[in-house]
């Protein structure tokens, strides 16, 4: 019988870079997830349990007293064995389960809401609503709290002495422990609530959708930022160069961050928010968590590859500010679903090439919902301004469209300046 166990969670073993896995058992959402070294995944769970996963059964660890919003692996034993990890949750406790010496290392007077190791793993840092970062010292000297200027949502280490938080009240803050000094970087107005920190860029993701790149001063590298709202997730794949963005809206956008550039984006899940990303050690399969109590685990590969908006030259990364309002009004609420060249696209809607003039829901070879399929009136100004006005849900009541609404009518006009001549072929480059 133990055999045959073996046997088979060996054949459901972790996902291979061609398979699609699912890890279920959870009895609630899985807020965070991390992958160890060996690629052993572990999921944080609403359910107040952490999953340790090495194949199709796991090894469940149990402490918490509430659900469990953290995880961060802390290695395993020589021999492989003795594999624990850090959590933390809405039980306001900061623990290290599993392995040969279980036990909390402090508690918060409010929800943590993440973790971090610091680069060598001397320093475990905790992020709080109770408007502090914990300070774990893992090799004896006592534990510290740094200060806040709101409940913090996200931290990540920049070096062993220096550390970056995004607080609720949107404000990326850097601490300088041997200095102890501690810098307002950017006010970015909405929550912050998740960070990717490197030696070369900071990458945030905020409740308002924001997704920015930027340098330790703040200054912007990148924009990625899209009507999907909140960011939820983000994960970090060096070697690969591979930056994920999970959303409320069920998307995971993979960056290249040697090019920034969006190298792939689909729809992970038809409803609700993809909470947890990490990537497998080769960066071949993300893992992907969320309201369904499952982990997902994609290989990259098989993702719905992005192809640029415009041309292969233009992309998110111009400065905002040096695009005109009606191109970057399309870059962000439509180049994602709709190409602007002729001929077949991948996106998820149909390419716009030559939409003024042309019938709605007739270009050939894309099959429409039936709403569109039926209509019958033609693509003007006045039409694609009022389906923007009033929103597709109302508009073309039954369409595929996502409901999106552009309230400005001065953006609308500008999207619509913008459509004409990026739509036909005598354009201008
Ligand atoms: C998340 C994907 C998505 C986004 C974002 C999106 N669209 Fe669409 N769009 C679609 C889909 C899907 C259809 C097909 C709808 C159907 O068949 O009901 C469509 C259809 C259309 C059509 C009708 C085309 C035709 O041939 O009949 C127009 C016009 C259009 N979109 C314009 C826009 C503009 C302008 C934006 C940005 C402001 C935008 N869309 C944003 C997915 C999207």
């Amino acid at each position: 019988m133990k055999a045959l166990l073996t046997a088979l969670m060996l054949c459901a073993g972790v996902a291979s870079a061609q398979e699609f896995t699912t890890l279920k058992g959870h009895g609630g959402p899985i807020m965070d997830i991390a992958v160890s070294r060996s690629g052993q995944v572990a999921t944080a769970s609403f359910d107040n349990s952490v999953g340790l996963w090495d194949g199709a059964v796991p090894q469940w660890l149990e402490g918490h007293e509430a659900a469990v919003n953290a995880v961060v692996h802390w290695g395993c034993g020589p021999d492989g064995t003795g594999c624990g990890v850090f959590s933390a949750g809405d039980d306001f406790a900061v623990r290290s389960l599993g392995g040969p010496d279980p036990r909390v290392l402090g508690r918060h007077k409010g929800k943590v809401t993440d973790l971090a190791l610091s680069p060598g793993g001397g320093l475990l840092a905790s992020a709080s609503w109770d408007g502090t970062i914990g300070l774990w010292s893992l090799s004896g000297t006592p534990s510290a709290h740094l200060d806040a200027p709101g409940g913090v949502n996200a931290v990540a280490f920049e070096s062993p002495s220096r550390l970056y938080a995004g607080t609720s009240n949107g404000v990326l803050m850097r601490y300088d422990l041997t200095k102890a000094e501690a810098l307002p970087v950017v006010q970015h107005g909405f929550g912050i609530n998740e960070l990717v920190v490197t030696g070369d860029w900071i990458a945030y993701g905020a409740v308002d959708g924001g997704t920015r790149i930027i340098d330790q001063d703040g200054a912007e590298i990148a924009d990625f930022t899209l009507d999907r709202r909140p960011i939820l997730a983000l994960a970090y794949h060096a070697e690969t160069h591979q930056l994920a963005v999970g959303d409320g809206e069920g998307y995971i956008m993979i960056i290249d961050t040697a090019n920034w550039r969006i190298a792939r984006d689909f729809r992970a899940t038809r409803r609700g928010p993809v909470w947890a990303l990490a990537f497998s050690p080769d960066g071949a399969v993300i893992w992907a968590g969320g309201l369904d109590d499952v982990a997902y685990g994609w290989p990259v590969a098989l993702l719905d590859a992005f192809e640029p908006g415009i041309d292969g030259q233009r992309s998110f990364l111009r400065a905002a500010d040096t695009m005109p309002n009606g191109e970057r009004q399309f870059m962000r609420k439509c180049s994602i679903c709709h190409a602007l060249t002729p001929g077949p696209s991948r996106k998820a809607g149909p390419t716009l090439y030559g939409v003024f003039g042309r019938r709605a829901g007739s270009l050939p070879g894309y099959s429409y919902s039936q709403t569109l399929q039926s209509a019958d009136f033609t693509w003007s100004d006045a039409t694609i301004d009022a389906l923007f006005d009033q929103g597709p849900d109302h508009y073309i009541p039954g369409s595929k469209m996502p409901m999106q609404v552009i309230a400005g009518a001065n953006d609308r006009a500008d999207l619509i300046a913008f459509l004409k001549q990026a739509t036909t072929a005598n354009r201008q480059e």
